[in-house]
């Protein structure tokens, strides 16, 4: 089977799981965690090299106080809680997203879990956190501009692979494969430029019932794909 280098996931569907249980949303997003458990585990003994989720979009800051302060509490606790766990699985934590605008004791929290998980490398883990695609890109784009403006680059030398250095992914491989659970068919601004010839795999699963049989159907769904990239 060809198994992807790269696999992202869009992990969509919490607030239903909870609604169908008459749950408050927040039980949605705690079992939500306990799937992502479940994936990075089978990720880092399958040999997948790296995981890409999206944990907090730069839209979701729009959700009720209430729910974005529980996202980030669990967040929180999930990276401090589950640190020296994922240190064992070998996994290396990597944010992606705007952490400038991030509160110093919240910021300090994603730099310890990079930090403490830095010279790992059986599974690069990829968090999208304060993540939007269009964010990624203008800010990309001001940083090429500030280049250019103290001669640090030429206009000629933006290429794609110049362009693409600027990103939050800097030089990680592009996802080959993009799972979104919960049964939308949309990118919701996720990694909109490096998802040019990934291929998508959607599922009416919600996440916090997304597991490793699920899973292995979406890695068997893309090894049947013909990757063409333009090609014939
Ligand atoms: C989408 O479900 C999910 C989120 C906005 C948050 C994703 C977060 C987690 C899985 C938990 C924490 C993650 C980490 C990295 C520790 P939704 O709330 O949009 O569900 P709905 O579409 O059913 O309302």
């Amino acid at each position: 089977m060809i198994v992807p280098k790269h696999v992202a996931i869009i992990m969509d569907g919490n607030g239903r799981w909870a609604n169908k249980r008459k749950l408050p949303r927040s039980f949605g997003h705690r079992e939500g965690v306990n799937a992502l458990k479940r994936i990075v585990k089978y990720c880092g003994n399958e040999g997948l090299e790296i995981l890409t989720v999206y944990a907090f979009s730069t839209e979701n800051w729009q959700r009720p106080a209430k729910e974005v302060h529980y996202l980030l509490k669990l967040m929180e606790e999930t990276f401090s809680i589950e640190i020296n766990e994922l240190i064992q699985q070998g996994v290396c934590i990597k944010i992606l997203g705007d952490l400038s605008t991030l509160s110093a004791a919240h910021r300090r929290i994603w730099e310890a879990a990079e930090a403490k998980t830095q010279d790992n490398n059986r599974l690069y883990l990829n968090v999208a956190f304060n993540y939007g695609g269009r964010n990624e890109i203008t800010n990309a784009a001001r940083k090429i501009a500030q280049k250019v403006k103290s001669g640090g680059l030429s206009v000629e030398q933006i290429t794609e692979e110049e362009f693409a250095k600027y990103l939050y992914t800097g030089d990680i491989a592009d996802p080959d494969l993009i799972i979104r659970t919960g049964g939308e068919y949309r990118m919701s601004n996720f990694l909109l430029w490096q998802s040019a010839y990934s291929e998508w795999y959607f599922t009416d699963v919600l996440w916090p019932d997304f597991d490793v049989s699920e899973f292995k159907k979406a890695l068997s769904c893309y090894s049947k794909r013909h990757r063409r990239y333009g090609r014939i």
